[in-house]
């Protein structure tokens, strides 16, 4: 069965996003223009050819102003809303999340992206539906924001696979979920 892979970055303290959804800790001031496949992001999306995402999440990725970045992909928004098409590649999902996932787990493919946010992260995990997790940790704290799992307070365990050490200053984990 394909897996529901969350591939992220957090900050040291658990966030996602800072205070007004900020995203400026994720560039290293180090190393602000990183080759795209030095944390390989590139070959991670070879493995991929379905996306998930919040709709709070489409909307900030099309306030970068450039155009969408996962099309060639088969891309799902979730919102609660009705959203006329608006161009992009992509189909806006409703109603019982978990069951949606469920099934698109069922079909055949590749394994399926989990780009976040927090509540859409929360939701699948209550759920039981993430199967792996790349946690790219990048060293800031920032102390409020948007948390890796929303409000998620539920118990969840996963096991390591494996470490590494990006560019000199940030890690990458992989969690696979432990079965029971
Ligand atoms: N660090 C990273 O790599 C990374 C990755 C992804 C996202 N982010 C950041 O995370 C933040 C967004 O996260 P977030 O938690 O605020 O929002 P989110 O999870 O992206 O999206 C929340 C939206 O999803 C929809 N939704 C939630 N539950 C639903 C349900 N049961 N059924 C249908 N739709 C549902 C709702 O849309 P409607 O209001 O339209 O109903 C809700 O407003 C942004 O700042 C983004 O930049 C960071």
């Amino acid at each position: 069965m394909r897996k529901v892979i969350l591939y992220t970055a957090v900050s040291l303290d658990g966030f996602i996003a800072g205070p007004d959804d900020d995203l400026n800790w994720l560039t290293d001031p180090e190393n602000p223009n990183p080759d795209p496949n030095e944390y390989g992001y590139l070959d991670f999306l070879e493995t991929i050819d379905t996306t998930l995402m919040g709709y709070k999440t489409y909307r900030i990725i099309l306030a970068m102003g450039e155009p969408f970045p996962y099309t060639g992909k088969e891309n799902f928004v979730f919102s609660r809303e009705d959203h006329p098409a608006d161009g992009n590649p992509v189909r806006f999902i409703s109603g019982d999340l978990p069951a949606f996932v469920g099934q698109l787990k069922q079909q055949p493919g590749r394994d399926i992206w989990l780009v976040g946010g927090g509540q859409i992260n929360g939701l699948l995990l209550e759920a039981g539906l993430i199967d792996q997790m790349i946690l790219t940790y990048v060293p800031a704290v920032l102390g409020s924001g948007i948390r890796l799992f929303g409000d998620f307070s539920g118990y969840s365990r996963f096991s390591l696979q494996k470490t590494e050490l990006l560019s000199g200053s940030m890690v990458q984990l992989i969690y696979q979920k432990n079965e029971t």
